[in-house]
């Protein structure tokens, strides 16, 4: 074990705290040095879940890193100590925020690089956007052979990462290549890659969400299908790399992230004055929200009852916080949405130009309520960029990536 003096970095601490860790432990003899990084993982704040393959079993017992993690050991997809979770693999695929595999055999290296997924670590790893870091240890000739040197550059150009394997005593008795990076380095390797980006540090966001409620009486209002779920998503993306953000949200659902300023408003006109208000020295405006278009001209200030011969409800113009935007810009800049049912792009070029936007994010309407989105994001210079169907959370970076190239 470690001591302290080896870790004493709070902000590693940090780092790992409530990241979700999948350690992979491939047949290799280092496999029994994962014991140690797998306690270390979970002494630096992160939750630990051990996947091994059949062959690493052999060298260690599960049961070691079902105690040092407090977590079921996943040998097996198929097994009962994992039967509580709805489907195995994609369950932890999904939970994790990085899977290392230390060891990793040539073999597992080789079964990665051309898609096997036929026991529980490839197939989680296949199933998993999590990054991932590869902690190789063989024997020298196996590291030199062209084969393993082929599947690594794959990997490498498929974005997993490397860590070693150093020069050292090996298993065979040789002091060769192909010795497994100390624990140490790894964590080092794993603080690197979750380290948060803060490219967006000391810029200012104004972010809106959520669909507005125009009250027709107390009770029952007008409103539309905006979930806010893509609003949060930038404005927790944005906070998350490093920026100020205050968020301005019609009603919904969702838990405000603990990082950003959070403004709760109600109905369009609400929403106007809030971003009024607070629309000064922002770096950036980001309107996700679905503000209505229309409104009752009426709010009846009574319940209306039902026992009447129908209600025609006349409707006005909202303000158009957009545009009003677009007028007043001075230094900011400023990102709309567009939502269509038809003509997608030709609405949004021409929304982008109407409304003085630096950037259009143009959603057709499979969009609403669900966890994904797939996006075009369009400039003023008429550049187009096709985003492929992501989850919202990660689609939200790929458009402050946009915006900063702007
Ligand atoms: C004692 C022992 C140590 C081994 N060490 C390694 C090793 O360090 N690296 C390696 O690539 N294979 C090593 N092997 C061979 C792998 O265990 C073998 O290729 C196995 O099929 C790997 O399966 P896995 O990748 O599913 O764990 C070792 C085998 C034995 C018996």
């Amino acid at each position: 074990m470690f001591g302290h003096s080896d870790f004493g970095n709070s902000d590693l601490i940090n780092m790992l705290t409530k990241k979700t860790i999948i350690l992979g432990v491939t047949g290799g003899i280092a496999a029994y040095k994962s014991c140690t990084l797998a306690s270390r993982l979970k002494d630096l704040g992160a939750e630990v879940w051990v996947v091994m393959t059949d062959a690493a079993t052999k060298l260690v017992g599960p049961q070691t890193f079902r105690t040092l993690t407090g977590n079921p050991v996943v040998t097996d997809l198929f097994s009962q100590e994992i039967a509580n979770l709805p489907v195995p693999h994609i369950s932890l695929a999904e939970k994790a925020d990085l899977i290392v595999i230390a060891p990793a055999t040539a073999n597992i290296i080789g079964k990665i690089a051309y898609g096997i997924a036929d026991d529980a670590l490839t197939t989680i790893v296949m199933a998993s956007r999590a990054k991932k870091l590869i902690a190789p240890a063989m024997n020298a000739n196996m590291w030199r052979n062209q084969i393993v040197k082929d599947n690594v550059r794959k990997l490498n150009e498929h974005d997993f990462h490397f860590v070693g394997p150093v020069k050292g005593k090996l298993a065979c008795g040789e002091d060769d290549m192909g010795r497994m990076s100390e624990p140490e380095e790894i964590i080092e390797k794993i603080e690197e890659l979750l380290k948060p980006n803060a490219d967006l540090a000391g810029k200012t966001f104004l972010i809106t969400a959520g669909g507005t409620r125009e009250a027709i009486d107390p009770i029952r209002f007008i409103g539309n299908r905006s979930s806010g779920k893509m609003g949060f998503a930038l404005a927790e993306a944005a906070a998350a790399r490093g920026a100020k953000v205050i968020l301005i949200s019609a009603p919904t659902s969702l838990t405000p992230p603990e990082t950003v300023t959070m403004i709760n408003v109600i109905s369009a006109k609400d929403m106007y004055e809030a971003v009024m208000k607070h629309r000064h020295d922002q770096d950036v405006i980001i309107m996700a929200a679905a503000a209505a278009d229309f409104r009752p001209k009426i709010t009846f200030w009574q319940k209306v009852k039902k026992d009447r011969d129908g209600l025609q409800l006349e409707l006005a113009n909202t303000v158009d916080i957009l545009k009003d935007l677009g007028n007043l810009k001075n230094g900011s800049k400023l990102i709309g949405f567009a939502v269509e049912t038809e003509n997608l792009e030709e609405n949004a070029r021409e929304k982008l130009q109407k409304k003085n936007l630096d950037l259009i994010v143009a959603n057709d309407t499979a969009a609403f309520e669900s966890d994904s989105s797939q996006v075009k994001l369009i400039d003023r210079t008429g550049n187009v960029e096709d985003l492929p169907e992501l989850p919202k959370k990660e689609a939200a970076h790929r458009i402050l990536d946009a915006i900063l190239r702007l």
